[in-house]
């Protein structure tokens, strides 16, 4: 009977598909880590077919391991790395240029020009967010500037954009043979063209950008029947019944469906959300407004996010630029070679600082170093430096809504850090939980792709899923958490002094 569902996750530094039960529980799972490609400071970018390929290749894995067959799923969700821009020949189904990475800061100065004239928040009341080189629009208009020909050819009707969740999905459906182009109303809420209250591309962004409209892909629910696979070697189409950027993704597989229910993912960055239902809340304190899920017909559900942009991926630095831990996992073991950081605090703000701050100008600063300060002190500091970008996120919550968050829920690949896990919870002075399934991101896009297809009936239904494994309770006193964040909060102000 075709009760599974399949997620595939296209994250920042692999992509994984995962085959769930109609339990919600995790059948099997394939991963395959692509290239980073950095060619210049400030760039990041990755190769389109390379993501493609690897997608192909997780979701045959993972149906192999699993011993089943297209036949056995009943549909396949989709979720993604958001705002990261591909923009592609819908004749050849190939991407005019690399992917330009959500991370990727190359856009600044056109950024800059934009903002002289209205300020940062100019587009703010419309799309929920700052002018930054974190959000799709700058990226498109950048491939169209430089790659030659491109523009002529977007105008002609040629080019396609689309976030990875909609390049992955016109390539399931078919590509060159037919596929849809199409996004949800997540996604396109990270782009800075989409009117949060229209749930539509706002025709004066896409001017101020110079993109043509028929780029772009149609915006749907999250949740709702797009289109079937069609993929060679594969016996039947399933239905492709979810898209949620990872972010949305996680806060559907938390269960985070009510106004004022919130998580945490700790993956390449950290993304904080706060649901609050369908009221479109404005931040006065750095967070950005963003679509949080659209099931079907429904209204849409909003959140306040805080994305900060380094925090699993400074532990990849540790590894691959400081060569000071040879496997991520080892970080743990390093910084518990020492008792506290040595009085070491490391701001990681390598694609300048995003919220609270949007500080593009800020750079990473590690400070607070005498002699005696080791490797397992900076090791220490760095993981610390994700417990503390978090506590600075969740001060702008408490701001924004006039409300205390009672727990803490956490997910992502960092969180199986029990050492940051407790210092998270010190550092907040709130309880932290992890769930038994800490993949709520593919999870979330396998629950809304199982809603549109009635593997599941409720959003009710999946909150009884929902266990909590580990429980993480504050345990250091308040004077000494009180004297760690401003002590942290001193070495944000070097990095944002850091100016040229
Ligand atoms: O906004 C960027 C975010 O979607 C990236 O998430 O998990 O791929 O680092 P992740």
């Amino acid at each position: 009977m075709a009760d599974h569902v399949l997620a595939i996750d296209q994250g920042t530094t692999s992509t994984r598909a995962i085959v769930f039960d109609a339990q919600g529980g995790v059948v099997s799972t394939a991963q395959r880590e692509h290239a980073q490609l950095l060619p210049h400071a400030g760039w990041v970018e990755h190769d389109p077919i390379e993501i493609w390929t690897n997608t192909e290749w997780v979701l045959s894995s993972a149906l192999s391991q699993a011993r089943l067959g297209t036949g056995d799923l009943a549909a396949i969700g989709v979720t993604n790395q958001r705002e990261t821009a591909v923009v592609w020949d819908r004749r050849t189904g190939r991407p005019v240029a690399n992917a330009i990475v959500w991370q990727d800061t190359r856009t600044q100065q056109r950024i800059d020009r934009l903002a002289a004239d209205g300020g940062t928040d100019r587009f703010a009341t419309q799309t929920g967010l700052p002018l930054a080189t974190y959000f799709s629009a700058s990226k498109v208009a950048w491939i169209l500037e430089n790659v030659p020909g491109a523009r002529e050819a977007a105008e002609a009707g040629d080019l396609l954009f689309g976030t990875p969740d909609t390049w992955v999905v016109w390539n399931l459906t078919g590509g060159i043979r037919g596929g849809i182009h199409v996004t949800d109303v997540t996604n396109a809420s990270r782009t800075l063209l989409m009117d949060l209250r229209t749930l539509d591309w706002a025709d004066e962004l896409l001017e101020v950008w110079g993109i043509p409209r028929a780029m772009l892909p149609e915006i749907r629910s999250s949740s709702e029947v797009l289109g079937d696979t069609q993929l060679p070697g594969f016996a039947s189409g399933v239905p492709i019944a979810g898209i949620l950027g990872d972010q949305q993704a996680a806060t559907f597989g938390q269960a985070a469906f009510d106004a004022g229910e919130s998580k945490n993912t700790y993956g390449t960055g950290n993304f904080l959300l706060v649901n609050t239902g369908t009221e479109i809340v404005r931040s006065q304190h750095g967070l950005i407004t963003t679509v949080a899920y659209r099931c079907g017909d429904e209204p849409a559900r909003y959140a306040l996010e805080g994305s900060i942009a380094v925090t699993g991926s400074l532990v990849q630095w540790l590894r691959d630029n400081l060569g000071i831990i040879e496997h991520s996992e080892d970080v743990e073991r390093l910084a518990n070679s020492v008792e506290d950081s040595g009085g070491a605090y490391f701001v990681p703000a390598f694609s300048g600082l995003f919220a609270p701050h949007w500080r593009p100008d800020a750079r990473g600063a590690l400070v607070g170093l005498t002699r005696y300060v080791n490797r397992g002190h900076i090791a220490r500091a760095a993981l610390e430096s994700t417990a503390f970008q978090t506590r600075d996120v969740m001060e702008a919550v408490v701001a924004d809504t006039g409300r205390r968050i009672a727990e803490l829920r956490v997910d992502g690949g960092m969180t199986r850090d029990g050492l940051l896990m407790q210092f998270q919870a010190d550092v907040l002075g709130l309880p932290v939980i992890r769930p038994a399934i800490v993949e709520t991101t593919a999870l979330g896009a396998a629950y809304a792709a199982g809603l549109a297809t009635g593997v599941w009936k409720s959003t009710d239904e999946l909150r009884a899923h929902w266990r909590e494994d580990v429980r993480f309770e504050p345990a250091m006193p308040d004077d000494e958490r009180e004297r760690r964040y401003r002590m942290w909060r001193k070495a944000v102000s070097k990095s944002l002094d850091w100016v040229d």
